[in-house]
């Protein structure tokens, strides 16, 4: 668990929902997290599968819990940014998982669906979706405010006009996108980075799984590759969400407390930063 600025804590590994469309897919996955030990639920509008989430949500009991057990993240389209437009849709993210509360909702990302990532609306939309979330927040129906892809220049500019601070940033971070001055930025400003893609995504699992450095590393602490890689961010102090769709992953990728990764090693890992980005790119949204 990681301690949020608002007092409220944040379970550090979580399972990712990203391309689970399948009803069945995503209810047996996520009730087999749940068997396992997850306590965080990661989905997004986007991912067109709040539904089948909340229909596991709403029999929590058969898992031995409680809602205020779990910790579930929405986010918040590209499609939906902007005052009103987004309170609609977080309403309907509400209504689709089942429950009385969210406990984090995210803006998905900087910019608006249909817009040149020049142009200022962005960033006035972005604000006013901001303004949304506090208002829902004040009601109770979402428990914490977060954003996600958001750079430094994103996040200055909503430190100066929110009224309640964002709680989590969630951004691409594995060893070859440590975004070290993203994370210490966030870190100074008590907002908890939550890692996305910590095995590169589709695109960039071959990559990452077959580093050198990373395999060297699994080997010499009898570990996998993806949990190198989970547990490399934990030490960063960030949350991973790894997704898999595939129940025997899940295990694996939930038990990564009985090794640490020794401070020369996590240096060689740092090291295999190239900038690189499997997923989109924020930095040019103004
Ligand atoms: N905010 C954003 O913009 C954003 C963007 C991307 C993702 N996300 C969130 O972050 C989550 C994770 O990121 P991601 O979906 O890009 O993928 P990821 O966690 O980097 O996983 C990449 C792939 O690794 C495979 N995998 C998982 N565990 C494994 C294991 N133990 N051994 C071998 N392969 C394994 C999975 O395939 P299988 O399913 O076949 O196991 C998955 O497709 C998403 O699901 C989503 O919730 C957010």
């Amino acid at each position: 668990m990681l301690s949020l600025n608002n007092g409220l804590k944040i379970p550090a590994i979580g399972l990712g929902t990203y391309l689970i469309k399948d009803r069945d897919v995503c209810k047996q996955i996520v009730a087999q997290s749940l068997r396992t030990g997850y306590r965080l639920i990661d989905t997004a509008n986007a991912y067109q599968n709040e539904e089948y989430i909340g229909e596991v949500i709403e029999n929590l009991h058969e898992f031995g819990l409680k809602r205020d057990d779990v910790f579930i993240t929405t986010k918040l389209n590209t499609s939906d940014q902007g005052r009103g437009k987004c309170r609609t849709a977080v309403l309907e993210s509400i209504a689709k998982l089942r429950t009385p509360y969210v406990d984090l909702v995210l803006i998905h990302w900087p910019g608006v669906r249909g817009l040149d990532q020049s142009d200022p609306k962005n960033s006035e939309l972005r604000k006013g979706s901001y303004q949304d979330l506090e208002d829902l927040h004040s009601e109770g129906l979402i428990k914490s405010i977060g954003v996600s892809n958001y750079m430094i220049k994103h996040m200055e500019e909503l430190l100066n006009h929110c009224k309640v601070l964002p709680t989590v940033n969630q951004v691409e971070f594995h060893p070859l996108l440590y975004q070290k001055e993203l994370l210490e930025y966030c870190e100074g400003k008590g907002v908890v980075i939550q890692a996305y893609s910590s095995l590169g995504a589709v695109k960039g699992w071959q990559i990452l799984s077959q580093n050198e450095t990373l395999i060297k590393v699994a080997k010499k602490y009898e570990r996998s590759v993806p949990q190198i890689l989970l547990k490399w961010g934990l030490q960063h102090n960030v949350c991973v969400i790894p997704k898999t769709s595939r129940v025997e992953n899940l295990k694996p990728n939930f038990e990564l407390y009985d090794f640490e990764i020794s401070k020369e090693d996590m240096a060689l890992i740092d090291a295999l930063n190239s900038n690189t980005r499997f997923c989109w790119d924020p930095n040019n949204i103004v």
